[in-house]
């Protein structure tokens, strides 16, 4: 059984007072929750304020990078093992937006996430394809690419302290998320992929969350496939009523 896990992305969003009343707010909302882990994940300058507002609680905190180099001359740049130092549980790592925008390759991202893990965090490493890649049919083969590259050098054991969220790039922040068919497709094309390359025990353990506008509607549809266990949600989770109903469908 893989306990459903739930994490905001907070992206470039947020200030001193808002992490405070989101948090403050989202606290009670999920208290009952049940067996869900949380996480909220906002920019590096809040992770702290975001830790002591979460102390005593079950939702836990991430960061929404890393680079892969312990200390160094890396100007603007923030190593596994500071996340980790600060508290932090998870690091989401090659979020299309740092590959698209920032130029990330899978080559980088590998590296982050060998750091991470090293470092003693939990990557969640995301992974999905263009609209122009999907409509071409080339979905599973930019899948296979990311998963390979990404997860190279990793052995068995690494993979009990990551967790793989696929977001199909033309649905993030774009109101047009997979329906639940085409994304149960690609989660069960991911776990046979991890059955191959580390055999079924990880490949029945690795949780694998779901995100592109995820909202509280459609929550339940998506969280409800059997490969899809909890969602990496943008927008939605910059309300509070909104997270907590997402997080509430992946449980029941
Ligand atoms: P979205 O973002 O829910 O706003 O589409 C998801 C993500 O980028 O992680």
């Amino acid at each position: 059984m893989r306990i459903p896990f739930v994490a905001g992305n907070w992206k470039m969003n947020a200030s001193v007072k808002e992490t405070e009343a989101l948090i403050h707010k989202l606290i009670p909302l999920v208290k009952d929750a049940g067996k869900v882990d949380i996480a909220v994940c906002p920019p590096f300058l809040y992770v702290n304020q975001a830790l002591a507002l979460t102390k005593n609680t079950h939702i836990r905190v991430g960061a929404q990078n890393c680079w892969f180099e312990s200390s160094g001359a890396f100007t603007g740049e923030v190593s596994p093992e500071m996340v980790k130092d600060a508290g932090c549980t998870y690091v989401i790592i090659g979020h299309s937006e740092r590959r698209h925008i920032l130029g990330e390759t899978d080559e980088i991202i590998n590296k982050k996430i060998r750091k991470a893990l090293a470092a003693g965090l939990v990557p969640i490493f995301c992974i999905g394809e263009l609209l122009d890649e999907r409509e071409q049919g080339k979905t599973e083969q930019v899948i296979e690419r990311q998963v390979t590259r990404g997860l190279e050098g990793l052995a068995e054991a690494d993979m009990s302290h990551l967790v793989i969220a696929y977001e199909p790039v033309w649905a993030i922040g774009t109101g047009r998320n997979a329906t639940p068919e085409q994304a149960q497709a690609v989660h069960r094309y991911i776990r046979e992929w991890l059955k191959n390359r580390f055999g079924s025990a990880v490949s029945d353990a690795v949780r694998i969350q779901y995100g592109g506008s995820v909202k509280p509607d459609n929550a339940k549809g998506l969280l409800t496939q059997t490969d899809i266990d909890g969602a990496l949600v943008g927008g939605a989770s910059l309300n509070a009523d909104h997270f907590a109903a997402i997080v509430k469908a992946a449980v029941s």
